[in-house]
């Protein structure tokens, strides 16, 4: 995720372009640039750090009309000058800025570099400048459209060029890109928020969109050049709400993002055959695997929970996980055949950083799986696996949570097929993670899970039940409920229930009970009814289609019926949305819980 800002027509300032990034400052703000275009040529500055660096290497009163600008978010290649965004070309005439990965770049890189084209970053995006510097012939339209045919992966980018210093071009699949037109300028950007400020009628480009734009005339085409038409939506959000994306809160946001976040995790991570690849891992040795270790805090803990499930199911091997700051002060026994992975969004978690030392002293090798390129947790690492989620603003973990388990279901898929463990059931699991973000989607929608937090507002206890896989579901579901909406929160493996917590139940007291139709289901059903039987009111989150469970529950959400090791994957946001409706109609801000830290850096 990362922001992009064009502005082209009549006079403005290179300050406007940064004025613009500001506003996409939560799309990233590792590192920032602007270029402008005028009939002497390119003008490009950079700045590593947040925006407002970038205001100290550019003259930001100087008159431009033509001119891109890029926030980022690194995916490849660390937070640096070199690395910030617009990219150029060979001629230095060529600028571009780009959001989302680039799938296929090494192959078009390893091609670009054969044929003699200097390379000045680590990035991805820098092979499109290259290759529109390769295909153009005098017409910019024709070279973009020639180099979109050679792009795999997601992406919108924005092109200028010094030889045609009255054109831009925006295009996208699968990255937003926004465009809006007044009387005397056009705009193109990642969102609405920078563009509001000149004109409140955008069009929401699609995938497979191409829109040229010449002075403050456009047109939008397909990538085969075909005019399309789009409708124009008229935003009348206030500043603050449209830099939400018109949602109340970033939590609310984030949570919508997640069918985006999906397809940025996934790009690049699976064949066409549905087979999980995952480069970073070349140099281990995973055939002689015979222990995972993980370790992790909060969250991120669960996820690898999740993992823990999954992977011993079918690998056959043992998983341990431990919260960082236990692991840390226990004896840490590190064989051969052990592998270590340490799960953190921030990558900043000091717990998880010491265990990796703790690791790394004791002769391991982490595999680290963070969302933030260039954090300490990923410096320190041997490999790390990037979420790819974008800036997550809300302090508790949404969609990064959602991210961790798209990247663990693929290390363990990868695993699978390394140990040669791989069958039918594995394909159709790949072929289900490489849908969810569809079926998320539709799940996200849902207004029952808005109308059971009404429900449910005023209680002060709840008791997340789970079986198998999905106690890591009910885990986590306790845990975003407590952590924003102050809620005495439980959870157990529903098994437990009689052990000692189901002396907890009473009418006061509910039970939250995640009990999708996998092999356990009979089990958590009788775990149902001995809560029941107890008069806690009882809410279940079920399989479509299953209506006996309508029968010992006072309320259902259901979720789309997907393979049972998928079900925490689906049922996420469902817990994530239950948690932020009740913290917002209790009259908290879920986007900053009380006491919390997006990166807790202490021990
Ligand atoms: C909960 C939450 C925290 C984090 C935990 C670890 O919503 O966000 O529990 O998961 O502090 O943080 P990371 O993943 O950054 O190591």
């Amino acid at each position: 995720m990362c922001g992009i800002v064009g502005i082209i027509g009549s006079e403005f300032k290179v300050g406007d372009l940064i004025d613009g990034l500001k506003k996409l400052e939560y799309r990233g703000y590792d590192s920032a640039g602007v270029a402008t275009v005028d009939g002497n040529g390119l003008y490009v500055s950079k700045s590593v750090g947040r925006i407002d660096a970038l205001r100290g290497v550019v003259e930001t009163e100087k008159a431009v009309h033509n001119g891109i600008a890029h926030t980022r978010w690194a995916t490849h290649g660390v937070p640096s000058d070199r690395n910030a965004h617009p990219h150029t070309d060979c001629s230095g005439k060529i600028a571009v800025v780009h959001n989302g990965i680039i799938e296929n770049y090494q192959e078009l890189k390893k091609g670009l570099l054969e044929r003699g084209h200097k390379f000045h970053s680590e990035t991805d995006t820098e092979v499109i400048s290259h290759l529109i510097e390769e295909n153009f012939k005098g017409n910019l339209y024709q070279a973009v459209l020639e180099t979109l045919k050679e792009l795999r992966g997601a992406f919108a980018i924005v092109v200028i060029h010094s030889d045609i210093p009255d054109v831009m071009i925006g295009a996208r699949k699968g990255s937003p890109l926004v465009f809006g037109c007044n009387e005397e300028k056009c705009m193109l950007a990642s969102d609405v928020t920078p563009i509001i400020k000149y004109t409140r009628d955008v069009i929401f480009l699609e995938d497979g969109d191409v829109v040229y734009i010449q002075g403050n005339k456009a047109r939008i085409t397909d990538f085969s050049g075909n005019i399309v038409i789009r409708n124009r939506m008229h935003i009348s959000w206030d500043e603050n709400a449209a830099e939400k994306g018109g949602f109340k809160h970033f939590m609310l946001k984030e949570i919508n993002e997640v069918p985006e976040a999906i397809e940025s995790a996934l790009v690049g991570r699976y064949d066409e055959k549905g087979f999980p690849v995952l480069h970073e891992l070349d140099e281990f040795n995973l055939e002689r695997v015979k222990r995972i270790l993980l370790v992790a805090c909060g969250t991120s803990y669960h996820a690898g929970l999740v993992f823990k499930y999954f992977a011993e199911k079918y690998l056959d091997i043992d998983v341990l996980i431990d919260v960082a700051s236990e692991f840390r002060y226990r004896p840490i026994r590190i064989t051969d055949d052990t592998l270590t992975v340490a799960i953190s969004q921030s990558g900043e978690t000091a717990d998880t950083l010491e265990s990796i030392r703790a690791i790394k002293k004791a002769g391991g090798k982490v595999i680290a799986i963070t969302n933030v390129v260039g954090s300490t947790i990923t410096r320190e690492s041997d490999v790390t696996l990037f979420m790819n989620a974008g800036p997550e603003i809300g302090v508790a973990a949404s969609k990064t949570y959602i991210n961790q388990l798209i990247v663990l279901y693929t290390l363990a898929l990868y695993m699978i097929k390394k140990l040669g463990k791989w069958n039918n059931i594995h394909d159709e699991i790949s072929r289900q993670i490489l849908n969810s973000s569809k079926i998320i989607k539709q799940i996200i929608q849902d207004p029952k899970i808005e109308q059971m937090a009404d429900l449910y507002k005023n209680y002060n206890h709840f008791m997340y039940v789970g079986r198998g896989i999905n106690t890591a579901t009910a885990m986590e579901g306790a845990l975003k409920l407590k952590e924003i909406s102050y809620i005495n929160a439980v959870a157990y493996a529903a098994g437990e229930l009689k052990h000692g917590p189901i002396a907890l139940l009473d009418p006061t007291f509910p039970v939250f009970a995640v009990v999708p139709k996998d092999s356990l289901y009979e089990k958590m059903r009788s775990n149902i009814e001995e809560s029941k039987a107890r008069n806690a009111k009882i809410i279940t989150i079920a399989t479509e289609g299953d209506k006996e469970i309508e029968r010992i529950s006072n309320n259902v959400i259901y979720i789309p019926q997907v393979s049972e090791d998928l079900y925490p994957l689906v049922i996420a946001p469902v817990i994530q949305l239950f948690a932020y409706y009740i913290a917002n109609k209790r009259g908290y801000d879920p986007d900053k819980p009380r006491n919390l830290a997006k990166s807790v850096t202490v021990e």
